[in-house]
């Protein structure tokens, strides 16, 4: 059955086309709204929603020509139900259901961070069930078990920022735009480690609890108080002691759990220190790390359409009728 995926639920509109008999990803495409939000520092939700908006038909045509099929091909229309913005969810979801409703297929709302946990199975080198699954995203970070699709056990999480939204304010700290993950970890390859020292917070709490917003005090204090502040060294102290902790906690995760396999998923996932990082932590403590291609780590179409063909294939969906709802705020633990 081929499933076509929309993902709009912040600032990124995916659409992407994925065949579920075949197992195989045909086309996906992503426009960033980031250009658009850079201008106010972060994402302003109501430009979001209407860029959805303009964006959605000419993607779904791309794919499709991509894929060199027709509307008449799909069996199904998978969206993002939650968690997001409001707004940007509904723009997505009425497309997406009224797409559904006028060719009469089924359309299934998808949660956002499913999507981004079962993305590192549409690479070459797939986990198995059971893995132990690390979220790192804008909006969450997150150490979850996951036994098999649809049964995900919450192990511990941020008790303020996200790992990603760290990245961001720091990197904001350092006028590097928004958002500035990618371009702090580039900042921080040229910068020498160890010249400015920052707190590990609750990296040796015992649990698999997270807290990211004291680093991002750490670095304004420094900022305020040296005169000629050494950026690119700065920005290695950042990732150095975010990517620390990430690790730590992973690895606990991994001793807690005696799973094997870790999956790593959510946009800071792309970044290339705590790849190496946690490499270096698998095989030294040997369990094994998979990850998503690079440009299914950050929202995107794929990963929404494929949760949807793995939900489908395990009988987990319910296709509704033309009612339907977002979910802004929605707990992944509570799904099945
Ligand atoms: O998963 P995602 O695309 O969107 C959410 O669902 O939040 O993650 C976006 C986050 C942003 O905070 C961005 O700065 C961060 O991921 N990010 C990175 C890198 N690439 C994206 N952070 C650090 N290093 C990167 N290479
Ligand atoms: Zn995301």
């Amino acid at each position: 059955m081929l499933i076509l995926g929309l993902e709009t639920s912040c600032d990124e509109t995916g659409v992407a086309l994925y065949d579920g008999g075949a197992g195989r990803l045909l086309a996906h495409a992503v426009h960033s709204q980031t250009a658009m939000h850079e201008a106010y520092g972060g994402v302003v939700p109501e430009l979001a929603s209407r860029d959805h908006l303009r964006r959605m038909v000419a993607l779904t045509r791309r794919v499709l020509e991509i894929s060199n099929r027709t509307t008449a091909d799909l069996g199904c229309i998978a969206y993002t139900e939650g968690p997001g913005l409001a707004g940007a969810l509904l723009a997505g979801a009425a497309f997406a259901r009224g797409l559904a409703l006028a060719l009469g297929l089924p359309a299934t709302g998808i949660h956002h961070l499913e999507g981004h946990l079962l993305s590192p199975l549409l690479s070459a080198r797939a986990p198995r069930f059971p893995f132990v699954a690390l979220l790192v995203s804008g909006g969450h970070t997150q150490l979850m078990r996951v036994q098999e699709v649809g049964r995900y056990q919450l192990l511990g999480e941020t008790q303020d920022d996200a790992a990603g939204e760290a990245f961001d304010k720091t990197a904001k700290l350092l006028g590097l735009g928004y958002p500035g993950g990618p371009a702090l970890s580039r900042l921080a390859e040229s910068g020498k480690p160890g010249r400015y020292r920052l707190p590990r917070p609750m990296i040796a709490s015992g649990d698999l609890e997270f807290s990211f917003s004291g680093l991002k005090t750490a670095v304004r204090a420094l900022t305020s108080k040296e005169g000629e502040l050494a950026h690119a060294d700065l920005a290695r102290a950042f990732v150095d002691a975010v990517v620390d902790v990430l690790v730590a906690k992973s690895a606990l995760a991994m001793e807690k759990t005696a799973l094997t396999r870790l999956v790593v998923a959510g946009g800071v996932g792309a970044n290339r220190q705590l790849r190496g990082a946690l490499d270096g932590a698998a095989r030294q403590r040997g369990f094994d790390v998979f990850y998503p291609e690079p440009e299914l780590c950050t929202d995107n179409g794929a990963m929404i359409a494929f949760a949807a063909a793995l939900r489908i294939a395990a009988g987990k969906t319910s296709a509704s009728g033309p009612a339907f709802s977002v979910r802004p705020r929605w707990d992944l633990a509570a799904i099945s």
